[in-house]
C-alpha cells in the first residue's frame, strides 16, 4: 500500500424499515433471515471520516468526540474485512459523528456503517461497488446496506445468487416525498441490542417460524403499494410487519419489550388521525421511538398531534433523503499506488453505492 496517510469522509442518513428484518440466517456472516424494505431519513445525518495511517499502532473509534472502545470491536472487524479486500495492512482512525440520538432505534447503526464502508472505500481507493459493498455494510448491520440507497430501498434474500443479498433502490426519494415525524420518547441507549435481541427471538419464540416465513408475502404487498403510490395499502402493510415483529420479540424468553408508556400513547394517537382520514402511519423498531410516516400536507400537523403527548421529549422530522456518499477527501476507482488522497468533493457517484439523487430534505 501507500505509505502515505489516506483519508476520506462520507456521509450517510438512517433509514426506518417499513418491512421489517428481525433474525438471521446465518449468524456468522449476518445474513438476515428475511428481506425488508426500507424508506431512507435525508433529515438525520451520521458524518463519518476514515484516516489510514502507517504511523498507527491499531485502530481508533471516536464516536461523538469520544474513544469508544466498547464499540470498536465491529468496526475493527468491518476495517478488516476491507483491508483484506484492498491488501493494506494500515490501521485507521474512525472519527463518526450523528445529529441525532445514537443507539436507540433510530438506526444510528445503519447509517454508520454504511457510512464507513464508503468512506474505507474510498480513503482506500479500493474500488469496492454495489453488491460488494453492499455485502461488507450487511456483515457488519443488517439494515445497513439499505442506506447506502436513497429513497425506497429493498434488500433481498438471494441464496442462489453470487451474494446471500442484494440491496437495490425501488424508488427515488422525490418519487413519492413521505415525510416522518420521529416522536422521541427516550433518547437513552436501548437495554438489549439487536444482535442479541435476534438471537434470543430465534432460540425461543414458538412465534419465529411463522414470522420468517410471512415475510415474503409482506414484501410483495408493500412493493405493489409503493409502485401504486398507495398511501392506505402501505400503511396496512408498515404498522402489520411492525407489530408483527414486536409481537415475537414479546413472545421472546424473557420477553423483549421495546415500548414505554408514551410509545403505546403515540400508537393510539396515530391510529385515530388516521381513522380522521388524516394520512399517517407508525412504525417503531428495537427501541421506544415512534416514526410517523405521512404524506407531507399532514406532517405538521401529525407533529403537534404527536409533541402533545406526555413523554413524548422531542421531536425529529425528515424527508426522505440520498444514500451514502463519499463528501471529501479519498481515492476514487481503483487503487493506485502512485497517488494519494485527492482533494475535497462533493457527491462522487461511483464512490458510494448508488448514483447522486437529489434530495427532499
Ligand atoms: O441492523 P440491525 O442488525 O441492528 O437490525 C435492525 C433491525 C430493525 O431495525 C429492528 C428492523 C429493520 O429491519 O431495520
Amino acid at each position: 500500500m501507500n505509505s502515505k496517510t489516506t483519508q476520506a469522509t462520507a456521509v450517510a442518513h438512517p433509514n426506518i424499515a417499513l418491512v421489517k428484518y428481525w433474525g438471521k440466517c446465518d449468524v456468522e456472516r449476518n445474513i438476515p433471515a428475511v428481506g425488508s424494505l426500507s424508506i431512507t431519513l435525508g433529515g438525520l445525518t451520521t458524518t463519518t471520516t476514515v484516516r489510514f495511517d502507517p504511523e498507527l499502532e491499531h485502530d481508533v473509534f471516536v464516536l461523538g468526540g469520544r474513544e469508544t472502545p466498547k464499540k470498536t470491536e465491529r468496526v475493527v472487524a468491518c476495517l478488516d474485512r476491507m483491508r483484506r479486500h484492498a491488501g493494506v495492512s494500515h490501521y485507521a482512525v474512525v472519527e463518526s459523528d450523528n445529529d441525532f440520538p445514537t443507539a436507540a432505534g433510530l438506526a444510528s447503526s445503519a447509517s454508520g456503517f454504511a457510512a464507513l464502508v464508503v468512506a474505507a472505500n474510498a480513503a482506500l481507493g479500493a474500488g469496492l461497488e454495489g453488491s460488494e459493498l453492499a455485502d461488507l455494510a450487511c456483515r457488519a448491520s443488517g439494515s445497513a446496506p439499505r442506506s447506502l440507497f436513497g429513497g425506497f430501498v429493498e434488500l433481498e434474500l438471494t441464496p442462489d445468487g453470487p451474494h446471500p443479498t442484494e440491496t437495490r433502490q425501488l424508488l427515488e426519494p422525490l418519487a413519492w416525498p413521505l415525510r416522518v415525524q420521529i416522536a422521541v420518547t427516550d433518547p437513552g441507549p436501548k437495554a438489549v441490542g439487536s444482535t442479541e435481541g435476534m438471537l434470543m427471538t430465534e432460540l425461543t419464540s414458538p412465534y419465529y417460524p411463522a414470522w420468517v416465513e410471512s415475510s415474503a408475502a409482506d414484501l410483495a404487498d408493500a412493493r405493489a403499494a409503493i409502485d401504486r403510490r398507495d398511501f392506505e395499502a402501505l400503511a396496512d402493510i408498515s404498522e402489520s410487519s411492525c407489530l408483527k415483529m414486536h409481537a415475537v420479540m414479546m413472545s421472546a424468553r424473557p420477553g423483549l419489550v421495546y415500548w414505554n408508556g408514551a410509545t403505546v400513547e403515540c400508537i393510539s394517537r396515530v391510529r385515530e388521525l388516521r381513522a380522521k382520514g388524516v394520512p399517517v402511519f407508525f412504525t417503531i423498531d428495537a427501541g421506544p421511538q415512534v416514526k410517523a410516516v405521512c404524506l407531507p400536507e399532514a406532517s405538521e400537523g401529525v407533529g403537534r398531534a404527536l409533541g402533545d403527548i406526555p413523554g413524548v421529549t422531542s421531536l425529529l422530522e425528515s424527508g426522505l433523503g440520498d444514500g451514502a456518499r463519499v463528501v471529501g477527501g479519498g481515492r476514487c476507482g481503483k487503487r493506485d499506488d502512485s497517488t494519494s488522497s485527492t482533494p475535497m468533493r462533493e457527491n462522487t457517484a461511483g464512490c458510494g453505492a448508488s448514483p447522486a439523487v437529489a434530495g427532499s430534505w
